[in-house]
């Protein structure tokens, strides 16, 4: 009975002698060929393959497109962002709904969660949190970016401790409690105070500032 390494050396001998028949009837075109190079058959599939790649990024584009613009429509910076805490608040409000035996609902809304406290948490942590202390308002900022620490801690155990833990529902309930405590102090303090402080033309960019780095993180 052959070896598997004897199979494999005759595997080999015998695809050198078919390629060296192969060069020695002619092929002439096969010598320059690297194992790299592409066929003229393979033109389709890259097209095909480039073709695909365009749909996706226009599709992922315009989906973009679509949410930030929604969101644009709501009218300043501070509405937008309150309108996104209403957003995270009510998915914390389904989550609570759920009980141990729903697991996959439970991951579905814990992702939906994450991806929208991302991509709020970017706009505040790279445009509204500067402005607060470009505006002399360190104070408001470093305490609120602290928070947002708290609120990665929480998408930390609840991703250790996975849905169908019997203690779920209450990490979600004291997360949900800082989220809106943090959301009550952002909304009634900070931002109002800082608005007040601004000019037109102040508040007019640091709202086209949140929807260009919300279109890229939606
Ligand atoms: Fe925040
Ligand atoms: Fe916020």
């Amino acid at each position: 009975m052959a070896t598997r390494t004897q199979n494999r050396t005759s595997n080999r001998s015998n695809s050198s002698s078919t390629s060296d028949r192969s060069s020695s009837s002619g092929g002439a075109s096969n010598q320059n060929r690297s194992a790299f190079s592409w066929g003229e058959g393979a033109a389709p599939v890259i097209a095909a393959a480039l073709g695909g790649a365009m749909i996706g990024f226009a599709a992922n584009y315009g989906r973009k497109a679509l949410k930030q613009g929604m969101e644009a429509a709501i009218g300043d910076w501070d509405q937008i962002l309150a309108a996104e805490h209403d957003e995270a608040l009510a998915l914390f409000d389904k989550m609570l709904a759920t009980d141990e035996t729903q697991t996959f609902k439970r991951k579905m809304l814990f992702m939906k969660l994450c991806h929208a406290l991302d991509k709020h948490a970017h706009e505040e942590e790279m445009v509204v949190y500067p402005a607060l202390r470009e505006a002399n308002e360190a104070g408001d900022a470093d305490h609120l970016e602290g928070e947002h620490g708290y609120i990665k801690t929480f998408i930390y155990d609840l991703n250790e401790m996975g849905p169908d833990s019997p203690t779920w529902l209450e990490k979600v309930r004291e997360f949900r409690d800082l989220v809106s405590r943090h959301a009550h102090m952002e909304e009634e303090q900070g931002f109002p105070r800082f608005k007040r402080a601004m000019s037109e033309e102040q508040n007019a960019h640091v709202t086209s500032l949140v929807n260009r780095d919300g279109f890229w993180m939606a």
